[in-house]
């Protein structure tokens, strides 16, 4: 019998595809985030990208042609190389989100990084700072409404903890256990965050949160150069590079020279004592952090908890942080402490472990939002 096409339709089986899934791991940092992605069905990695956190507007009266397409907006490093023609916008600061509309367009950004069909759903573990306060979770919320399906937000020093964690040794008596007993230290752009890991996901007490990162040592920098030589010219982002490149703390014989102008000639400048003055308060900063928190710990847990200090985050590789921690601890009465550096492959590991909790993360914990 020959079957009309509608009844065809009704007399078949509906064959449902399976909706896809992709889990994301994101670190959303004031200077540059990370953005990593699998399917769950694989410890694979399938996208993995570094983006500087910054969007670029078109300048009013752009010429045709100026910019790649007529762009009206670009982001990461493409709008850093051509920033003489945008107005450039960080959507972050300190650790949150500072302009909503921006955050907005950033995260539409990072989704267009991730290939996948419409049909797919987007989980996405999403760091955010020790302490971050409601307001800036629903900030976050709104900025990747329409975005992901599906976002949990944990707390960065856990994630770069669990980042961290080598799951093949974990039986292993000799090995520290990151996630279990230790203090994290994540000195960022815009936050410094310390956290201690008790084996749980941390608490607010176990967490302090400081707005003395790169972005202020920058601007202590800065003061201090011009304060010295009050008739020179620089920029915030030259102060950041000069500090990229030749950031040390505690050896006052170290020497950084750099071109400067003045009334429009270039001339050259010791800046070596402003540099590790400034990079000194920071490690005088958080020592003081360091401090506070580990005499919140169980005192019991303390012995194996000063064996496994990690310093993370761009601001760890100020040259000698982490030896110059350990002696101050030392000397100030700490039992053996040993502090260590993650090391320049820092910015990965955040997103890396918030892509392994994305993977642990029970139906029940995902928030939904809409998309
Ligand atoms: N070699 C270095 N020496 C000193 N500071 C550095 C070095 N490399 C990077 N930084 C600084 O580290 C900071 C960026 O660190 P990071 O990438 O961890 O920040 P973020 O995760 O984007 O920020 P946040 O965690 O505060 O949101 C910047 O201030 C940068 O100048
Ligand atoms: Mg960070």
């Amino acid at each position: 019998m020959k079957h009309s096409s509608n009844s065809a339709l009704l007399e078949e089986p509906v064959v449902q595809t399976a909706k896809e899934t992709l889990l994301v791991g994101l670190d959303l940092g004031t200077n540059t985030s990370a953005l990593l992605a699998g399917s769950p069905k694989s410890s694979d990695i399938s996208i993995r990208e570094t983006i500087p956190s910054i969007v670029g507007y078109a300048k009013d009266g752009i010429l045709d042609g100026v910019l790649p397409g007529n762009a009206t907006m670009l982001f990461g490093h493409d709008a850093l190389k051509r920033k003489l023609y945008l107005n450039l916008v960080r959507p972050l600061k300190g650790g949150n989100i500072a302009d909503l509309a921006s955050a907005r367009h950033f995260a539409r950004h990072l989704r267009s990084r991730l290939t996948v069909n419409g049909n797919t759903e987007i989980r996405a573990v999403i760091g955010v700072p020790a302490k971050a306060d409601p307001a800036a979770r629903e900030a976050l919320r709104q900025a990747f409404t329409g975005v992901f399906d599906k976002v949990l937000f944990i707390p960065e020093p856990f994630l770069a903890a669990l980042g961290m964690r080598d799951e093949s040794r974990l039986g292993d008596a000799d090995y520290a256990d990151p996630v279990r007993n230790a203090l994290f230290i994540d000195i960022g752009g815009g936050s410094t965050d310390l956290c201690l890991m008790r084996g749980y996901y941390p608490l607010p007490e176990d967490q302090v949160s400081s707005t003395f990162a790169g972005d202020a040592i920058d601007q202590h920098i800065s003061t201090s150069i011009l304060q010295m030589y009050p008739d020179c010219q620089i920029s915030l982002h030259k102060v950041c590079e000069t500090k990229e490149r030749h950031s040390f703390v505690m050896s006052p014989e170290t020497q950084v020279t750099i071109d400067l102008v003045v009334a429009g000639r270039t001339r050259q400048f010791d800046v070596a004592e402003q540099v590790g003055a400034g990079c000194d308060a920071l490690l005088k900063h958080i020592l003081d952090l360091a401090r506070s928190l580990i005499a919140r710990a169980d005192p019991d847990a303390v012995p194996e908890l000063l064996q496994n200090i990690v310093l993370t985050g761009g601001g760890s590789l100020i040259r000698g942080l982490g030896v110059a921690l350990q002696t101050l601890l030392i000397e100030d009465g700490y039992e053996n402490p040993k502090v260590s550096v993650m090391g320049p492959n820092y910015k990965e590991q955040v997103a890396r472990g918030a892509l392994k909790a994305a993977h642990q993360a029970k139906d029940r914990q995902w928030q939904t939002i809409l998309r």
